[in-house]
């Protein structure tokens, strides 16, 4: 083996990360390919891809944009979880100094690990996903309190940043794909509760469907792995309740 020649600028940390090399698979179709990568001080796991990308194969496919947790691009499957890449360090990934990445579940796959995310939004607008004004909406602001209930129920579930990592872990999106999906529902939920938005029966109507809220099984797969600790399996329940209510006030207009 051949002695390895150590600028006299790096850190020691730098020294000891150099020390190490992690063996990353990454799913390109049907086969996995081998990469090895220098082991750095917080290396994330988008840092990783990068790497291979610009130092050892510009063809391999992946995405991202923002680089700090905002723009939910950079979701893939780390060690057969799915994760944000940006925001996930390879320490807390790795097992040991092994990786294997592969694209996000449930989704079609564009190439390598760029998944095609247009089914994930359809969904977002079969379940009325958008902010319905109304016929006439009124000129001034609607004044909506912070302590307010349905304000607090929206704030619960508004901080989604639509990376998919909540539909990847979902099984009943695996074993029923037109299943609206924990974020498609999470976004009507948020909805749901603003008192400003006109479209509710509609909106309502769109989820109770057999491919909406009511076919989510509560195990709460989507809530244990969503990077911004939002709960679609708390808002898929309010969903339920409210479907439920809306099926009786139907029934009692018509008695
Ligand atoms: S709680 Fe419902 S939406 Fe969430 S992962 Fe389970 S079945 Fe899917
Ligand atoms: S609910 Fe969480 S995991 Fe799902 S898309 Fe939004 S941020 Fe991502
Ligand atoms: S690159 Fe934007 S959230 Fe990861």
């Amino acid at each position: 083996m051949t002695a390895q020649v150590i600028p006299e600028t790096v850190t020691p940390e730098a020294v000891q990360g150099a020390a190490r090399m992690l063996e990353v698979r990454v799913r390109r179709g049907e086969v996995f390919q081998t990469f090895a990568v220098a082991r750095r001080p917080n290396q994330t796991v988008l840092d990783v891809v990068t790497e291979i990308q610009r130092e050892q194969d510009p063809t391999l496919a992946y995405r991202f944009a923002c680089r700090v947790g905002m723009c939910g691009s950079c979701g893939m499957t780390v060690n057969g979880r799915p994760r944000w890449t940006c925001r996930t360090r390879v320490a807390e990934a790795a097992t040991g100094d092994a990786l294997v990445l592969e694209p996000l579940r449930n989704l079609p796959v564009v190439k390598d690990l760029a998944v095609d995310m247009e089914p994930f939004f359809e969904k977002w607008r079969r379940a009325h996903g958008y902010f319905e004004p109304g016929e006439a909406p009124p000129e001034d602001f609607a004044p909506v309190r912070p302590d307010e209930p349905e304000r607090r129920k929206a704030d619960a579930g508004i901080e989604c940043i639509n990376c998919g990592v909540c539909y990847a872990a979902c099984d009943v999106v695996a074993w029923n794909p037109d299943y609206l999906g924990p974020a498609a529902l999470n976004r009507a939920w948020t909805l749901v509760n603003d008192v400003r938005d006109r479209g509710q029966e509609a909106r309502l109507a769109a989820v109770a469907g057999d491919a909406g809220c009511h076919s989510c099984h509560s195990h709460m797969s989507c809530t244990e792995h969503c990077p911004k600790a939002l709960s679609p399996t708390f808002a898929i329940a309010g969903l339920k309740r409210e479907t439920g209510r809306a099926a009786l006030r139907r029934l009692w207009r018509k008695a």
